[in-house]
């Protein structure tokens, strides 16, 4: 099948959809973006990822060029172009094209790109033996709440956790605190307590990462968010959450086992959970 990506005001098949070589985005890194999954046609949390998009943009100060609900129309619409059962939609947004100075002018159209592709899930294989994570120091800017395309670090930790066999790389603050992966935030089961780093300019404020505390709650589990360390004695599982993976539990840090080695309870539960409200939406659809 070939996918019809949205560029700049036109639906074109995504070998067409093109853009300028002095955009921004490509000399500067000069823009932002979200993820969104969309189950059975039925859009996630489609408003958080929107009011995101728009406070990572104004933080930035490239003004959206249109409306939010526009803006979802037009979602929708890339979407049903490329209507997969579980899908995957990519919205970019960039300052825009000029003559390359680091001092963007005035008044530039900013360029927005719309993909909707098929998500893949994560393997039965990965969900039975957890994820292998490596951690690392963190490389990143001081704005990872800012949901920018300038993804080099995140590219060199994910490069890094491969040439070492593993998934992911967790970002520690100068203290040894675990901040969150390249692209996932992470979550510890300590004593019980699902603890994850405070919202901060050191992590993204992810939506999933909102979901999966919010079944927590629902369920009677105790949230803490604060700084947590691996080394932390009452520490029994760790997991990680986003768009791509829901949650998935963490089973090797840096070559150790956590915990017992094995998907513990409260990953698997919250887990279920939350894959639980994905079927509710499918249904509803
Ligand atoms: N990444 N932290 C970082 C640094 C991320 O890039 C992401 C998402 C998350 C999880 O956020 P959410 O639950 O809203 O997906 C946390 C997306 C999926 C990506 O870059 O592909």
């Amino acid at each position: 099948m070939t996918l019809t990506a949205w560029v700049n005001g036109r639906f074109l098949p995504l070998d067409e959809a093109t853009v300028h070589i002095e955009d921004r985005g490509f000399q500067f890194a000069d823009g932002v973006y979200e993820v969104i999954a969309c189950f059975g046609g039925t859009f996630l949390d489609m408003d958080a990822h929107l009011k995101r998009l728009q406070r990572s943009a104004e933080s930035i100060n490239i003004d959206l060029p249109m409306t939010l609900p526009e803006l979802a129309t037009l979602i929708e619409q890339t979407y049903n172009h490329n209507p997969f059962d579980d899908a995957m939609i990519y919205v970019q947004v960039t300052r825009g094209a000029a003559p390359r100075s680091h001092l963007p002018n005035a008044g530039l159209t900013p360029t927005m790109v719309i993909t909707s592709r098929h998500l893949p899930m994560p393997s039965a294989e990965k969900i039975s033996d957890g994820i292998n994570a490596i951690t690392l120091e963190d490389m990143r800017w001081k704005r990872c709440d800012i949901k920018s395309i300038a993804l080099l670090t995140s590219v060199i930790g994910k490069q890094e956790a491969a040439y070492r066999g593993a998934d992911e790389t967790f970002w520690l603050d100068a203290d040894g605190h675990l901040l969150e992966g390249c692209a996932t935030n992470c979550f510890a089961a300590i004593n019980g307590v699902l603890v994850t780093h405070p919202l901060d300019h050191q992590v993204l404020g992810g939506i999933t990462r909102r979901m999966v505390l919010s079944v927590a709650r629902t369920h009677g589990i105790t949230v803490q968010e604060r700084p947590w360390m691996l080394s932390e004695a009452e520490l029994t599982e760790c997991m990680m959450s986003s768009t791509t993976n829901a949650v998935m539990p963490v089973c090797h840090i840096n070559g150790e086992v956590v915990g017992t080695g094995e998907p513990g309870p409260m990953a698997i539960q919250l887990r279920n959970w939350l894959l639980d409200e994905f079927d509710k939406l499918k249904r509803h659809s």
